[in-house]
């Protein structure tokens, strides 16, 4: 057989295990639903932790051009941004971690955000050339940025500086409970921030995908969608389907073998589940070494070639197990959904109690992500 043959015969051998498959055209309506709720907002898409587990690359490059800027966490993650080909702003979240982080801020172009005290000694004394810098606000959230009282002193430092910014200095923002709409801290937040950008007059940035929906009087000149673009809601009050929103990944594998076992026959580790009658179980190639939650316990649905079965036993590490009662049609190879299209992954978070971000972000490397187009 000759190389690429043998690597395509591979290829399609790997296609039948666990992939994630990828939707350009979901991703691409997820912005057009975030866009239209905010619509005299830019958008910084964010696509730190690989993309909310969905490839960085992958993602970044199918939004490349359409937004403001992309958001990401590290500086490895703009390096990867910008050698993969992507000429968007990139804007680095976090910000810096050391004085030499400035020399690849300047090489990739990246705009910066700034949050810390050190951050301004570091500038003092390497004295970068910069293009966007953001100046993080604490109104409240308890994480980074600064702390009202101390801007004044930070825009003195950034004036001294003003000549190795090539680029606009903006302000930003984040809520601590803009999922939560009711919870009295938010008015506080917005109020505060209302007042810090009336003072300094500069364009601001303060949405993340909850407040794009529930506050849509505060969204300023640009907003920060994240999880929303991946496809789910990001308010338990609203689900992802009347936001318009669709999930981007729909992560499958398939049934590899099927048993018959009599009344009160134990199923897999421990012996957590019992035939409660004779039973047709399916094992699925996918288990907790994939990303599905080991915490899952009988009862969770999965979607055997689109029909609901519940799961019975343990989650092993590459496998679980599925009550296929009453599917005679099912067999070895048929396709299952563990979410995704037809099954959104809120319901996983239910049955297992592990967030949705965490969720996107637990799938593994050697599930194949495969995009449509
Ligand atoms: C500063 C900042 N802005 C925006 C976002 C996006 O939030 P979400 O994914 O909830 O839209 C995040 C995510 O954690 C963030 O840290």
């Amino acid at each position: 057989m000759s190389e690429q043959s043998k690597s395509q015969a591979y290829s399609s051998l790997n296609d039948r295990r666990a992939i994630a498959k990828m939707s350009t055209a979901a991703l691409l309506n997820n912005l057009h639903v975030m866009q239209k709720k905010s619509p005299n907002a830019q958008t910084i898409a964010m696509v730190k932790a690989n993309g909310y587990g969905h490839g960085i690359r992958s993602i970044s490059q199918r939004l490349d051009g359409r937004v403001f800027a992309l958001g990401v966490a590290s500086i490895d993650e703009a390096i990867a941004l910008r050698a993969h080909g992507i000429k968007s702003k990139i804007i680095l979240m976090e910000g810096v971690i050391c004085q030499q982080d400035f020399a690849i801020v300047d090489e990739l172009a990246l705009d910066l955000v700034i949050h810390d005290a050190e951050h301004l000694l570091w500038m003092a004394e390497y004295k970068p050339i910069l293009n966007d810098v953001w100046i993080k606000v604490d109104i409240g959230m308890g994480r980074l940025g600064y702390f009202v009282d101390a801007l004044p002193s930070v825009f003195e430092r950034l004036k001294q500086m003003r000549a190795s910014i090539r680029g606009t200095i903006r302000l930003m923002g984040h809520l601590s409970s803009a999922d939560q709409p009711k919870k009295a801290e938010n008015l506080q937040q917005v109020e505060l921030f209302s007042d810090i950008v009336k003072h300094y007059r500069l364009p601001a940035s303060l949405c993340n995908s909850a407040a794009v929906i529930n506050m849509p009087e505060h969204h300023y000149d640009f907003v920060r969608p994240g999880f929303s673009l991946y496809g789910e809601s990001p308010v338990k009050t609203v689900s992802a389907e009347e936001l318009g929103l669709r999930p981007v990944m729909t992560v499958c594998s398939r049934i590899i073998a099927i048993k018959e076992y009599p009344a009160g026959h134990g199923i897999g580790y421990g012996h957590d589940y019992h035939c409660a009658k004779p039973m047709r179980i399916g094992v699925v190639s996918f288990g907790y070494g994939d990303g599905y939650p080991r915490s899952v316990r009988s009862g969770a649905p999965v979607l055997v070639d689109g029909v609901m079965c519940p799961l019975v036993g343990r989650i092993s590490m590459d496998m679980m197990t599925v009550d296929l009662s009453g599917h005679d049609t099912v067999r070895v190879g048929s396709n299952v959904v563990l979410w995704g299209e037809g099954l959104p992954i809120s319901i996983l978070e239910r049955h297992s109690g592990i967030s949705r971000y965490e969720l996107f972000t637990s799938v593994q490397n050697r599930v194949k992500f495969i995009w449509n187009d």
